[in-house]
């Protein structure tokens, strides 16, 4: 009798021809899934984020050193915004969501050294004379006078800790009663100022524009830089990276 003939295919070849199949039809049907989600991957996509314009506190003026600046680290509430204005001029249903979450900012605080010798391109100067930390901080912390108060203001540096290339955090690097911020992604450098000293960074430090001191010995900030107007993705205010 002849021999059965044997099925060329076998159970595991079926099973198996099955995965790949589901595997390609998955694959296939995600492009238009995808493009029937549009709007929804729109909405999810393209929030805006607005960072808190209140007052922050960043710490007490007393406890940044005279040669040296001291950092501290501020929590910037965040208003996350999700749904699109242009995306709910089509499809009117679709919400509008908000959430609120904090984001951690590091902050340098230094007392301005005058400047001995013009700068270079960009810098605030090549030479930096001593640091003037106001003299009755020796003696007291909090409970400033109006002129105690305006002494401050006009001699600290309250400084981003975002380098100006792209963004690095700095860190400063004390030699010898001398010292400088390096960024560590590409070598950019400023002094205790803020001021360009070398590297790839197009100028100084970003600083905070809005500061004030209270009569409790501590710094308050808001969330605005000196950002020169027309350099894309940057404002003096909107979500900035630091
Ligand atoms: S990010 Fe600082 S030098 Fe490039």
């Amino acid at each position: 009798m002849a021999e059965l003939q044997k099925d060329p295919i076998t159970r595991g070849d079926f099973l198996g021809f099955g995965v790949i199949g589901a595997v390609m039809g998955t694959l296939l049907t995600i492009p238009p899934v995808a493009y029937l989600l549009g709007p929804v991957i729109d909405v999810d996509v393209r929030g805006r984020s607005n960072v808190s314009q209140g007052w922050q506190e960043v710490g007490p003026v007393a406890e940044v050193p005279e040669d040296e600046p001291k950092v501290f680290t501020v929590e910037f509430p965040i208003d996350q915004l999700y749904g699109d204005r242009q995306i709910q001029r089509q499809f009117p249903d679709t919400p509008r969501s908000r959430e609120r979450f904090t984001v951690r900012n590091a902050i340098w605080l230094s007392w301005k050294a005058p400047i001995l010798k013009e700068g270079r391109q960009g810098s605030t100067g090549d030479e930096l004379g001593h640091p003037r930390k106001p003299e009755f901080l020796n003696r007291k912390s909090s409970g400033f006078t109006p002129e105690e108060i305006r002494e401050v203001e006009r001699s600290i540096n309250v400084l981003s800790n975002s380098c100006a290339h792209l963004g690095c955090p700095v860190r400063w690097i004390q030699r010898e009663g001398e010292g400088e911020f390096l960024c560590p992604c590409h070598g950019g450098i400023y002094d205790i100022n803020g001021g360009w000293v070398g590297g790839p960074p197009p100028r100084g430090m970003f600083r905070y524009t809005k500061f004030e001191v209270r009569e409790n010995g501590r710094l308050y900030v808001k969330h605005e830089f000196d950002v020169e107007p027309g350099i894309p993705g940057l404002t003096t205010t909107e979500p900035y990276v630091i």
